[in-house]
């Protein structure tokens, strides 16, 4: 089985991108072949300082190593060194609909934030992340809940593409999801009803994976809750349901056990028991982290390394999508001096 996912360079990871996505790459290794890619020409999309680009994605590199990635188990690269992606995306756009790149929650939302330029690459954006997964034939895709819409197109392109050129062959693989039952959502602490985000209006609410232990505790204990006092889930509990399903992912454990263990501890205690947990969990992560991230070029040649092992399968599908097409020489002809 082989399992894909693709997380972008850009600010400092969090601890719903290390809950909701980070911890599954982490146990993919295990199950199947993992093949993960640090997506910076996804980053390009929106502003970006093209100085920090590359710093931000051996940020990202050191950050997945450090959370558990083997690079002898994996594969680990950077999107742009692996051309066959871009091509595939303009391949897939002929069968993209694009009304429904239109109307896509991401794009609404990100193209509504642009104050000076929203691009055509920002529209495009999920046929790029389509082209990343089925280059692979990847048959999952371990992310959070935010990017359902995403997965649901890449389906639907690779099923429109086996469609129209498959001949009644699978060529692309239609790839399956995997959104974790718990943490496939955290919530902003001071905001519970929105996402915890890079972009958060402030950095109360967000904890960084590589926050130190009095930045955690500061921001886990000052977390907006209700005014009631039990500990358990429920709708108009939003704050405190965050922090719930935080624990129990921190601590592997299903939300119930949590609910039963801390019902009547009192939202003081409940809190500085969570802000435990997390520095605990978070911990040796800052501290592989730091040993890495000081070692750009081993970074770099592990990412190269990556990048071969990863161009190797997507040229092999990129010929047979060009065969398919009609695109270009035939496969016949360019094995030929
Ligand atoms: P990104 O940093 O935007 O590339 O996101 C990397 C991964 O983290 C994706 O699989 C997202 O679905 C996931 N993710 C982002 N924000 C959250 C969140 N608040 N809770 C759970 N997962 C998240
Ligand atoms: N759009 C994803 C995000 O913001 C990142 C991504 C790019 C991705 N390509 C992918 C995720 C392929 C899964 C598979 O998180």
């Amino acid at each position: 089985m082989r399992i894909f996912s693709g997380i972008q360079p850009t600010g400092r990871k969090h601890l719903g991108n290390y809950i909701g996505a980070i911890v599954q790459y982490v146990a993919s290794q295990y199950r199947g072949e993992g093949i993960f890619c640090i997506v910076d020409l996804h980053a390009i999309t929106v502003p970006y300082s093209p100085a920090e680009l590359r710093e931000r994605c051996y940020d990202t590199a050191a950050l997945l190593i450090a959370a558990g990635l083997e690079p002898a188990r994996c594969t680990l690269f950077r999107q742009s060194d692996v051309p066959e992606h871009t091509e595939l995306t303009w391949l897939l756009s002929t069968v993209t609909e694009l009304g429904r790149l239109q109307r896509m929650h991401q794009f609404r939302d990100k193209s509504l934030a642009q104050r000076e330029l929203v691009s055509a690459a920002l529209l495009c954006y999920p046929v790029l992340q389509a082209a990343d997964v089925l280059a692979y034939r990847a048959h999952e895709v371990p992310v959070g809940e935010d990017q359902r819409e995403h997965l649901e197109l890449m389906r639907d392109v690779a099923r429109r593409f086996n469609a129209r050129f498959g001949d009644g062959e699978e060529v692309l693989v239609v790839p399956e999801h995997r959104i974790p039952d718990v943490g496939a959502r955290i919530m902003d602490l001071q905001d519970p009803t929105t996402k915890m985000s890079t972009t958060a209006a402030s950095e109360q609410g967000t904890v960084f994976v590589l926050d130190g232990p009095q930045a955690i505790e500061r921001k886990l204990k000052s977390a907006v809750t209700d005014s009631g006092t039990e500990v358990r889930r429920a709708p108009e509990k939003p704050g405190i349901g965050n922090l719930i399903e935080i624990l129990a992912a921190v601590r592997d454990a299903p939300p119930e056990q949590i609910e039963s263990e801390y019902a009547d501890a009192g939202y003081g205690a409940f809190k500085a028991a969570v802000a435990g947990a997390v520095i605990e969990y978070l911990a040796p992560v800052r501290e592989r982290y730091d040993e890495l991230r000081g070692d750009e070029s081993q970074l770099e040649q592990i990412l190269q390394g990556g990048a071969a092992q990863a161009s190797a399968i997507a040229a092999e599908t990129l010929a047979d999508v060009r065969e398919r097409m009609g695109v270009g020489a035939p496969r016949r002809a360019r094995t030929l001096p």
